[in-house]
């Protein structure tokens, strides 16, 4: 599906893996609306790539409808929408003093990355079928979700995160079956370890992130966000992808801890 002329809406799109995506988009001729809850470099970044930033809690169902307004408000139809915001967690099911998961946090995970994720698959993939169809094909839009290999091999002390993530990664076939009634396509995004915020600044976090590259096969490094966000554009651009759950991971495997 061609991307530029189009209007995109990019979750998390004010740091990492949804900043990279949004320039990649911006470069593709898109406007690119960043829903994200930092405003600071939301709208800095909106202001750098002339696209448009909205406040956004990917779990509040108005607060992601008003964003996809947003994007219709463009002017360009709405074609594309990339979930990338998400947070992160670490505890055990039951810790090593026997104490269970509090069931707080572990809701708050599961409400901003999986529900956060169907919440904006939802809301814009209804905007689009308000669009015309673009190509022969039909096609209306791309959707393209950020799941993890620990939605696949969740390690000690992921079972929030993990559970999050394989809900996004069991969201992508019958989301695309529900869409194609409408010619929009359905994608996951499954990163191992690539390098953005999350890991921190500083020569602490430089020799954690040397760690962590340790048993990638190869390249033996932590991805880049640049190649996430190409990965991304590929999958948007490639009518014939739909329905898959791509990892990106130089071949990584993920160990128990
Ligand atoms: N970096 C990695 O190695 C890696 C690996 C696997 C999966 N992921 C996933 O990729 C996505 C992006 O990660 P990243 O590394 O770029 O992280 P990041 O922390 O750099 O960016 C996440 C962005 O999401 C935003 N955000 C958080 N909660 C939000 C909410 N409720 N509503 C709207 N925005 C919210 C943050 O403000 C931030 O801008 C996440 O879903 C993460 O789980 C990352």
């Amino acid at each position: 599906m061609e991307l530029n002329g189009v209007a995109a809406l990019v979750s998390g799109g004010a740091s990492g893996l949804g900043e990279a995506t949004v320039r990649e988009l911006a470069a593709a001729g898109a406007t690119v609306v960043i829903a994200d809850l930092n405003a600071e470099r939301g709208e800095a970044l909106a202001k750098e790539v002339g696209g448009v930033f909205a406040a956004t809690d990917v779990s509040d169902e108005e607060q992601v409808a008003a964003a996809v307004e947003a994007a219709v408000g463009t002017g360009r139809p709405l074609r594309v929408a990339v979930s990338c915001a998400g947070i992160g967690w670490a505890t055990r099911t039951v810790d090593r003093e026997g104490r269970p998961h509090d069931l707080a946090s572990y809701r708050k995970v599961i409400d901003v990355n999986l529900i956060g994720t169907f919440n904006v698959v939802r809301l814009a993939a209804a905007a689009m079928a308000e669009t015309e169809p673009v190509n022969d094909d039909g096609e209306r839009g791309a959707i393209v979700n950020t799941a993890s290999l620990a939605g696949i091999e969740g390690q000690i002390g992921q079972i929030a995160y993990s559970s999050s993530k394989g809900g996004i990664i069991g969201m992508t076939v019958p989301a695309a079956r529900d869409l194609a009634a409408i010619g929009v396509r359905v994608n996951t995004v499954a990163p191992g370890i690539l390098d953005t915020p999350i890991y921190g600044q500083g020569p602490e976090s430089e020799a954690f992130k040397e760690r962590l590259a340790a048993p990638v096969p190869f390249p033996k490094r932590l991805g880049t966000a640049a190649e996430f966000a190409r990965l991304v554009r590929s999958l948007l651009e490639i009518s014939y992808i739909n329905a898959e759950v791509v990892r990106i991971d130089g071949g990584l495997r993920m160990q128990p801890k």
